[in-house]
């Protein structure tokens, strides 16, 4: 008898982790990033700066950025990595931030970097932050926090500060990101479904 219970109820467990696995991805790094994060706090460790800590929305809002910026050529004379020291500008601006739950008021100290590196080769993307003119801003001690995004050859870093104006945190924030809501959704699920199949 229990044994015939268990069964539906391991063939849930199983099916339910899957679906977590499978679901894993959207809320990894890809490899890419996090080599390059890795990459830029030893660089600032190398410099006795403290390290970036992830920050969740300048992570978001540098995935739309790189998702802008994919369909460009690495070669686009307009492309951010050959105009030192300008941030990208798209008409779309602060629709990109609002989905990512941001505004200008809490982002104008941060600073936007995009890079073009082909087939995004580890060790070339680092250097074209680390050897470039954007080492200003990673020289700099008022960045605390990084997002790293990317897509095609594309790789976009954000950094931002410990002030109000580059926190990349809103003030009435809804702070649990919508991550942990996903999670907690599928958690009641499954324990519903679990509850259904013993009773
Ligand atoms: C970092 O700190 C160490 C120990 O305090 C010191 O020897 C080294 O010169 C410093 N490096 C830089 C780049 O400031
Ligand atoms: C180059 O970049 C500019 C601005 O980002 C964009 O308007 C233009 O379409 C791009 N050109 C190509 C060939 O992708
Ligand atoms: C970034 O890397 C690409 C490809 O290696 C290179 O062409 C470009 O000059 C680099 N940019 C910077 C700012 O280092
Ligand atoms: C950042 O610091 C490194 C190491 O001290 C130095 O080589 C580089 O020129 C600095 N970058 C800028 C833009 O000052
Ligand atoms: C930005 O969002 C904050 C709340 O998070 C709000 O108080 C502020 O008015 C907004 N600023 C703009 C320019 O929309």
């Amino acid at each position: 008898m229990a044994f015939s219970k268990l069964s539906p109820f391991f063939s849930l467990l199983l099916l339910s982790i899957l679906f977590m696995i499978n679901f894993s991805p959207i809320f990894c790094d890809t490899d890419e990033e996090d080599d390059l994060l890795k990459g830029i706090n030893s660089y600032r460790a190398s410099l006795n700066l403290t390290i970036l800590t992830k920050n969740d929305n300048a992570e978001c809002f540098a995935d739309e950025l790189a998702d802008q910026f994919k369909n460009q050529p690495c070669t686009n004379s307009t492309g951010a990595n050959t105009v030192p020291g300008t941030e990208p500008q798209f008409a779309n601006y602060p629709k990109l931030l609002a989905k990512c739950h941001l505004n200008v008021s809490n982002t104008r100290d941060g600073a936007v970097m995009p890079a073009c590196v082909p087939n995004l080769v580890p060790s070339l993307v680092l250097t074209n932050f680390t050897e470039s003119q954007y080492s200003d801003n990673l020289n700099d001690t008022k960045y605390t926090g990084v997002g790293i995004g990317s897509d095609g050859d594309w790789i976009v870093v954000v950094l931002t500060t410990g002030t109000p104006e580059g926190s990349f945190v809103p003030a009435t924030t809804s702070a649990a990101s919508s991550v942990s809501k996903i999670a907690l959704i599928y958690h009641v699920l499954f324990w519903l479904m679990v509850a259904f199949y013993l009773l």
